[in-house]
């Protein structure tokens, strides 16, 4: 015991890093969707496996935008080309189309050593960098360079990489100020707390389907100046956890803002194939930013792509890219330098992505299974979208925006007083004291809307509409009898 007292010294302990040594912007920062909620729907699963009675057969992973751990299959000519890319010696095989083994031809060609196994540059795999332009000049009808394409490891890296290039080095008021939405996808909020900067929250109106109104921004950006230096805004679009669809008129409006105050844009598009209510419409920010014409089209933007969303949803492979347009040359060079230090993303990530931005077409021997997948998967996220609003909004106590695009409905729940008080007393925030309880009731796994923050005094949760649809249908029956209950019990 002794020895151990010893070997402990002053502070209890002979580990260097302890709770109170520990990086304070890491303790800080916190990540809603695999929080612990996801911990407890986990320690669910194992308990059922154990054999433990429940009211519910398994936990329904509604918290995560998973595509295929939801039961979606993956796209066939994605794991062909992949499937080459990996093992080669199949490109001798008559049972891959020879679209595929031209596509994986075109990427192994492009590889050093031509094997994904080799690095590519820090940008990513040049020949992949071109399809990606060409698939972008396609989309906004504006030409697209290779130079601007940044390869990364998901989204997620991407981003992280152009806000560190955005931090100011400095603190107090001369930390660097980001406009982030709220509510927010939380990986913003935890590379801000990471990387000590500042969050400065718009919020997102509610009452207009979650619309961004440039009022609300110059509210934010005028409170936190005396806080910080502003550089840079995100916006979401299509939106997580919100599900809107910004409107081209909307984009203007933030794009006009963004040059009065001298931001830097960053456009997270990951969900740009994932619009489903009648009447809305992807625009890229740099499409709308072009057409503005001269005044606007020499700004800063990054816009972000990924491989986990839209119809392929092929999260596991971490494939993602950034389209930088108009940095200043030193800048240029010393964000490549910046990337460089990461080698490069994992390139079978990268193959996904050129598969995406280089589908079969029209006369290619997949090219109609291709689009007969692809329909599949968005027209049933279609219907869910509709079947998921129309349910929730059908329910006393609850109010839901129309899930207009992305793959979330973020549901405004109204607590009775009495579950407030409840949720104070286990030390809960009241909307994960109610996403706790349908979880244990119900084996619904949701995500709190404090995890995405939001106006205080309004409750809400987040649920994906990924599960296939008959397990949706079940899903909201056990919800809609759980949320009776609930209000019945602490009305
Ligand atoms: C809005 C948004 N941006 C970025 C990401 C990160 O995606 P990934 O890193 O898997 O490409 C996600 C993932 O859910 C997201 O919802």
């Amino acid at each position: 015991m002794q020895h151990q007292i010893d070997k402990m010294g002053s502070h209890g302990t002979d580990k260097v890093l302890t709770l109170e040594t520990l990086n304070p912007n890491v303790k800080l920062m916190e990540y809603a969707v695999r929080g612990p909620i996801v911990a407890r729907a986990n320690e669910i699963d194992q308990e059922i496996k154990n054999g433990a009675q429940k009211p519910f057969e398994k936990v329904v992973k509604a918290n995560i935008g998973d595509c295929h751990a939801t039961g979606q299959k993956p796209i066939k000519f994605i794991r062909q080309v992949l499937a080459l890319c990996t093992y080669p010696d199949l490109l001798d095989s008559k049972d891959f189309p020879e679209d595929a083994k031209s596509r994986a031809r075109r990427i192994l060609g492009g590889c050093r050593g031509a094997s994904i196994g080799s690095y590519s540059d820090s940008a990513g795999v040049a020949v992949i960098r071109q399809d990606i332009a060409a698939y972008i000049t396609q989309r906004d009808g504006f030409p697209s360079s290779p130079d601007d394409i940044i390869m990364s490891t998901g989204a997620s890296d991407g981003i992280k990489s152009i806000l560190t290039l955005l931090l100011t080095g400095k603190g107090g008021k001369d930390q660097a100020g980001i406009m982030i939405p709220v509510p927010q996808y939380p990986l913003y909020s935890a590379a801000i707390a990471e990387y000590s900067a500042y969050p400065i929250k718009y919020y997102l109106d509610e009452e207009k389907h979650w619309g961004l109104e440039v009022d609300e921004l110059r509210r934010a950006i005028a409170e936190a100046k005396p806080h910080c230096k502003p550089r840079a805004i995100v916006i979401i679009n299509p939106g997580n956890p919100t599900g809107q669809v910004l409107t081209k008129a909307n984009i203007q409006a933030v794009i006009r803002f963004a040059k009065e105050e001298k931001l830097f844009i960053l456009a997270d598009e990951v969900y740009q194939h994932n619009v489903y209510a009648q009447g809305s419409e992807f625009f890229s920010f740099k499409k709308v930013l072009m057409e503005m014409g001269p005044e606007y089209n020499t700004m800063e933007l990054a816009s972000f792509m990924s491989a986990s969303k839209g119809f392929m949803g092929e999260c596991g492979y971490r494939g993602g890219y950034a389209e930088v347009i108009n940095l200043d040359p030193e800048v240029r060079t010393q964000y490549l330098k910046s990337i460089s230090a990461k080698l490069c993303p994992p390139i079978s990530g990268q193959a996904v992505m050129d598969v995406v931005a280089n589908p079969p077409g029209q006369g290619e021997p997949s090219y109609e299974l291709f689009i007969k997948e692809k329909e599949d998967v968005l027209s049933q996220l279609k219907k869910k979208a509709r079947l998921v609003t129309d349910t929730f909004n059908s329910i006393e106590g609850i109010k839901c925006n129309e899930v207009q695009g992305a793959m979330y409905a973020f549901p405004q729940i109204f607590l009775p007083p009495k579950a407030v008080e409840e949720a104070k007393k286990n030390n809960k925030a009241p909307d994960a004291f109610y996403c706790f309880s349908l979880l244990e009731e119900t084996g619904i796994c949701t995500v709190p809307g404090s995890g995405f923050a939001q106006r205080d005094g309004t409750y809400h949760f987040r649920t994906t509409i990924l599960p296939p649809l008959e397990e949706i249908e079940r899903v909201l029956k056990h919800f809609r009898t759980f949320h009776h209950q609930f209000l019945e019990k602490y009305k």
